[in-house]
């Protein structure tokens, strides 16, 4: 018998979660499609934003082929539901648009088009998911500082826990942001995970200012190499992995994260929030 899904009236506030790390390579798109699988599975709309605007992935891991991105949104000739590609379990995806992350030198032309085009969307996604890029550029910076929640994705490898402390500081200077969740890939098992991340919370208990979350582990599996050739999220692929199993926890972990408390407009906000931090950037740089 099919399990039917359980469906959820669409939230007024759209939680916007972004996926980051430093070190790249280290599984932040496996986690953005899987963990947006994982929440679409509970009942949740969900939109995908790719953000690695140099080496957009998520369409190619899950075989889409976008004709139009954002950039044509902006340049008016196309409306944000013709870029829309309809992923697995009905998560949309937005594909990457290099030049969106410029939000400061956007004409009022643009920055309207693409308030307008997140606003759409508002009414009809719960949680927004943001793939970002290796490294910390401002690009990247700029996404997570407009985003609600951030997980910095970290694996068993000291230049990943030395980027993720370096993430992990540079956006608490440059926006204030305290709060984290540390997502352990690629481990053996849970204990392994835990001690990596009880690591970096001594050395960010003892430098920095803020409070890290252990959000979850997601272990090494040898499956997510069949569920790549098969251009398949893992939880649909291999629904019975111990990652698939580990992915469904977090989605039912982060479906219970706050909302935010905002009245309306929260994905208006998360462009204008992209705007504001991309001029602090310019600021800080001149
Ligand atoms: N838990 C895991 N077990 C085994 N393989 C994994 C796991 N997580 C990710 N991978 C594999 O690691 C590779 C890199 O993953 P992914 O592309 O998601 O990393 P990324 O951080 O997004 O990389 P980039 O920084 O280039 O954007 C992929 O081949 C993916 O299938
Ligand atoms: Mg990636």
């Amino acid at each position: 018998m099919v399990t039917p899904i359980p469906i959820k009236p669409p939230a007024d506030l759209t939680q916007v979660i972004a996926i980051t790390s430093g070190k790249g390579g280290v599984g932040k798109t496996t986690v953005a499609i899987n963990l947006a699988v994982s929440l679409a599975a509970l009942g949740r709309t969900v939109t995908l934003l790719d953000a690695d605007l140099g080496l957009a992935n998520v369409d190619v891991m899950l075989g889409l082929k976008p004709q139009k991105n954002l950039l044509d949104v902006l340049e008016g000739t196309c409306e944000l539901d013709d870029i829309l590609l309809c992923g697995p379990r009905g998560v949309q995806l937005v594909p990457a648009a290099s030049g969106v992350g410029h939000m400061a030198e956007l004409s009022e032309g643009e920055r309207a088009g693409l308030l307008y085009a997140f606003s759409q969307l508002e009414r009809r996604t719960d949680v927004m998911i943001v793939d970002t890029a290796a490294g910390i550029t401002s690009n990247t910076l700029q996404f997570c500082d407009a985003s609600h929640e951030v997980i910095v994705v970290v694996c068993n490898d000291p230049a990943s826990v030395t980027d993720a402390y370096a993430t992990i500081k540079v956006l608490n200077q440059r926006s204030g942001r305290s709060r984290f969740r540390v997502l352990v890939n690629e481990c053996i098992d849970d204990a392994e995970a835990y001690a990596l991340f009880s690591k970096l919370l001594q050395v960010s208990d003892r430098f920095l200012d803020v409070a890290l979350d252990f959000a979850g582990a997601i272990p090494l599996d040898s499956n997510f190499r069949k569920a790549l050739k098969r251009r398949a999220a893992l939880v649909e692929s291999h629904p019975n992995s111990r990652a698939s199993y580990a992915f469904k926890k977090l989605a039912v972990v982060a479906d219970k994260w706050p909302t935010p408390r905002h009245a309306s407009g929260q994905l208006e906000f998360f462009v204008e929030r992209m705007i504001q931090a991309d001029m602090a950037g310019r600021d800080v740089r001149a």
